[in-house]
């Protein structure tokens, strides 16, 4: 067993560090306040190859493996969650799904600009009455000539307003339950297709999630992604890698708190002395140390894994599961270190915490996850 970074990954992960803390930090007080998407930040990250991690230089890719990514994503959501999950969606449930699945075509169009991050992509996949449950898509594709038309409204799209290309799960033949799901790629701008405003959420809160409707969107035939009826499919495929994504960007915030409650216990006074000397605070940062190393340890071998080309479906559940706990125990424990000056925002420490909370509910909830891994187990 190696625990050792290459020098590709350390490289990676020192110049995912930099940009965030140059290009991401300076904002990031004013983009949570103000709910700003940062359009700027996204075309930078893209500039670098952030964007596109993992797909292949064939595809103007970077052609990173996943443990580069995954430490990629650590390093900014440590900084910034909102701009992690821009980042996690683009690369994970967009770019990977359209090389694994995608046809020549789609790759040429698609693909392309999406790995060089000149175009942003969005999956969509929730629907009002269809979270955990996906298979109960309301949305429909009909066919009519040479094109599909589509009716109906996801839910919690993340990059909904401001992506170019939307990854759309429809039904297209209800009778068959999820082997009537298609997934179909749609543009943004096509007639019909509208957003709805952006949801003013909990935490995360510049990146832009939304609704998005569909009123008679004729998509081509050529759009249709992989093949009719293998949408479900295609959609569970692409979540078991989105998922150490998201597990990355909960290791990421709770990495931020243990640093902060860590630096703040080193400068604080209490009892005559820094309060990093007391008995109850060494315990909590004990604590938050240990649990944030393994969720870290369960995340990179999901990635491991995967770049190995072993199964990793209950790893990365596994790592989604426990980290996005941790993450949220971790920026609790950091605000109660901080005391009051936890609960105000100029600390970080309660927006960490506001960022956490989502990381257990999207790309499956933590009820979902215990579910596939049950299943997993018993296979
Ligand atoms: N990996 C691969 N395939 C899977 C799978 C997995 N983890 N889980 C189920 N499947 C496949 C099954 O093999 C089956 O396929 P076949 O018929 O071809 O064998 C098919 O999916 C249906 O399986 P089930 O009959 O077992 O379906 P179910 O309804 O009992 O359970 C579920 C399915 C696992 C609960 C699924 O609905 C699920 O994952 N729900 C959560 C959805 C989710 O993660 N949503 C996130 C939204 S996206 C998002 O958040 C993005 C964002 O913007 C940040």
């Amino acid at each position: 067993m190696n625990f050792d970074y290459t020098e590709e990954q350390l490289m990676i992960q020192q110049t995912a560090r930099e940009f965030a803390e140059t290009e991401i930090a300076p904002t990031v007080l004013e983009r949570d306040k103000e709910a700003k998407f940062p359009a700027e930040i996204v075309q930078k990250m893209g500039e670098l190859g952030f964007m596109g991690m993992m797909v292949s230089p064939e595809y103007d890719g970077a052609g990173m493996d996943t443990v580069s990514y995954c430490l990629a994503m650590i390093e900014i959501s440590k900084v910034d969650a909102a701009v992690g999950v821009i980042m996690s969606v683009n690369n994970s449930l967009v770019c990977f799904g359209l090389e694994k699945y995608g046809s020549d075509y789609i790759k040429e169009k698609y693909l392309k600009p999406l790995a060089r991050g000149e175009k942003l992509g969005a999956f969509a996949l929730s629907e009002p009455e269809a979270g955990s449950d996906a298979t109960q898509q309301k949305t429909t594709a009909v066919k009519e000539g040479d094109y599909w038309v589509l009716n109906g409204i996801k839910n919690w799209i993340t990059n909904g307003q401001s992506a170019d290309y939307h990854i759309v799960m429809a039904q297209t033949d209800p009778e068959q339950r999820h082997k009537g799901i298609t997934a179909f790629i749609v543009e943004k701008g096509w007639i019909g297709f509208e957003h709805g405003v952006k949801e003013d959420k909990l935490g995360i809160k510049s990146s832009d999630t939304c609704s998005l409707t569909f009123a008679n969107v004729k998509v081509p035939e050529e759009n249709v992604l992989w093949e009719v009826g293998k949408g479900f499919n295609f959609a569970m495929n692409t979540l078991n890698g989105g998922r150490y994504g998201i597990a990355s960007q909960a290791v990421g915030i709770s990495e931020a708190s243990l640093d902060a409650a860590l630096s703040y216990s080193k400068e604080r006074k209490a009892f005559g002395t820094e309060i990093y000397n007391l008995q109850a605070i060494q315990f909590k940062l004990s604590e938050m140390a240990v649990k944030q190393e393994a969720a870290k340890l369960l995340t990179l071998q999901a990635a491991a894994l995967k770049d190995q080309g072993k199964p990793y479906i209950k790893e990365a559940s596994m790592a989604k599961l426990y980290s996005s706990k941790v993450a949220v125990e971790n920026a609790l424990d950091a605000i109660q270190v901080h005391g009051g000056y936890g609960y105000v925002r100029e600390y970080h420490v309660e927006r960490f915490l506001r960022d956490a909370k989502i990381t257990e509910i999207y790309e499956g909830t933590s009820e979902i996850q215990k579910l596939i891994i049950a299943r997993e187990l018993i296979k």
